[in-house]
């Protein structure tokens, strides 16, 4: 489905690895594996059309034309960083709606995403530093709060697996 929407190699790469990493995570705290293997593999899809903050909203409409199951397109719209209020995205230009991630499997992968960087796991502080950075504490510690999380639940730090 990557490669049908017209994904670069480099796209399906990253996500393979963050399905990795995620199905790693869904094992250790019963999420619904099949729903994370899946909405893993297809939550870059939008990057066919942008790689902009918008692809988390075409990502979703490819979703939809594809006939996915609502509870991947709603991985597929709300994996992008901590996850975006209402408020921010239409700040920002996005069609006004809360794309906050709210199911654990919507969590884990928007989470697995944050803590792979291209094809490499990073550690959380590696994760936030470019929002810091950017003074987006806001966005730094939504993540930190998902992190910490997703770790109580696996009962493990997730930069430990
Ligand atoms: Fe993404």
């Amino acid at each position: 489905m990557l490669r049908d929407a017209g994904c670069s190699r480099e796209v399906v790469e990253h996500c393979k690895t963050v399905t990795k990493l995620a199905l790693k995570i869904a094992g250790k705290c019963n999420a619904n594996i099949e729903l994370v293997e899946a909405g893993a593999l297809l939550h870059d899809i939008g990057r066919s059309r942008t790689h902009g903050v918008m692809h988390g909203v075409e990502g979703a409409k490819i979703g939809r034309k594809f006939g996915l199951p609502d509870e991947i397109v709603n991985i597929i719209e709300r994996h992008l960083g901590g996850g975006i209020s209402k408020e921010e995205a239409t700040k920002i230009g996005l069609p006004e709606k809360d794309y906050t991630p709210v199911t654990l499997e919507e969590k884990i992968v928007c989470h697995a995403d944050n803590l792979i960087a291209h094809n490499r796991k990073q550690t959380l502080s590696e994760a936030v530093k470019p929002y810091v950075k950017n003074d987006r504490d806001d966005i730094a510690e939504k993540i930190r709060k998902l992190h910490r999380e997703l770790s109580e639940k696996c009962g493990v730090d997730l930069d430990e697996i």
